[in-house]
């Protein structure tokens, strides 16, 4: 018989935090109009803060604004290509104008797709990292620059992999980008600590929703029996990291910082007594093998 695995959730709309925690909060959920960054930033809204959804998608900021609204929240979609560091300093410039000082910043924004490394091209590794890497330094050092000043301080919660502690075989882009994102934690708890501000990251297990991209969804067997391949004998749902996002940003957090927290039922740390054989990252994605003539671009 098949253990029962970790229990279900409670249902969406519950909270542990009391109703009102971010009153008169303003929060920045980059990516917000999408998967797991739309569920955060639904959650903050249910809590009483003003929401800016920032996005460089007109229709992901309108997606993200409506789920902020349905759950109680005020929302503003806010445009930004998060790897320009001006496009940043004005999209701030704007939350403050509409919205008042930005108390919390979920830095979710990210960009990722299935590779062999030796298919990269430069572009594309250089895009990954970009948005990764670069775009949650450039928010987090935007929100610095504007909170330090004020003395209010605030709260960064940064959106991380598992694979940056493993490595990502399949994704060495993303994977080498998420790592610096976590060690970008540790070192930005630190140096900010003295101004108020904490910085924590979030980390996602199998959370299957709607907006996943199609280049990983596409991924042979990416959605079978996805529940009876994480120990807890079931995926997360995405209100299990909005709940997440929203203690970590929370009063009740307030000594909590550096900290990578990792929400996915304990699958990152399983092995097996025996592995299963080995198979290649090119025959786990389905390539042939590698044609240094067509190594461009080989996803659909
Ligand atoms: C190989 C690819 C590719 C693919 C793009 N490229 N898609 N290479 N396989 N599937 C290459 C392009 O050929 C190009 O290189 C370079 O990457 C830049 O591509 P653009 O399309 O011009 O970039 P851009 O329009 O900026 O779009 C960025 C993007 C896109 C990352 C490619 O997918 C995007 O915007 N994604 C945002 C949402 C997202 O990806 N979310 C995933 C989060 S999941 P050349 O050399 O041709 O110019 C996550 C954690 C997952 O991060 C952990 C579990 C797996």
């Amino acid at each position: 018989m098949t253990p029962p695995g970790l229990p279900a959730p409670p249902p969406l709309g519950a909270s542990a935090l009391p109703a009102g925690t971010y009153d008169g909060q303003v929060v920045v959920v980059t990516g917000g109009g999408t998967g797991l960054g739309k569920a955060i930033a639904s959650e903050f809204g249910r809590l009483g803060a003003s929401v800016a959804v920032v996005s460089r998608d007109g229709t992901h900021r309108a997606a993200g604004v409506a789920a902020v609204e349905a759950a109680g929240g005020t929302a503003v979609g806010v445009p930004c290509d998060i790897r320009e560091a001006e496009a940043v300093a004005d999209a701030f410039a704007a939350v403050e104008a509409r919205l008042g000082p930005v108390g919390a910043l979920v830095n979710n924004a990210a960009g990722n797709f299935p590779a062999p490394a030796e298919d990269l091209s430069p572009n594309a590794w250089r895009t990954v990292v970009d948005i990764v890497l670069n775009g949650t330094f450039l928010c987090s050092r935007e929100f610095a620059r504007r909170t330090i000043p004020t003395g209010r301080g605030g709260a960064i919660v940064n959106v991380g992999a598992s694979y940056a502690w493993t490595g990502g075989p399949g994704f060495a882009h993303s994977a080498a980008a998420k790592a610096g994102v976590k060690n970008l934690v540790e070192t930005l708890a630190v140096e900010w600590a003295p101004y108020g501000i904490r910085v924590n990251g979030l980390v996602p297990g199998l959370v299957p929703h709607p907006d996943e991209v199609e280049a990983i969804a596409a991924v042979p067997g990416k959605y079978e029996d996805q529940d009876a391949r994480v120990p807890a004998g079931r995926v997360g749902e995405p209100r299990e990291l909005a709940w997440a996002a929203t203690y970590l940003c929370s009063p009740y957090a307030v000594y909590i910082s550096g900290h990578s927290l990792v929400v996915d039922g304990a699958n990152w740390q399983r092995r097996h007594t025996v592995q299963p054989p080995f198979t290649p990252v090119r025959e786990q994605l389905g390539r042939g093998p590698f044609d240094p003539a067509s190594s461009r671009r080989t996803t659909p």
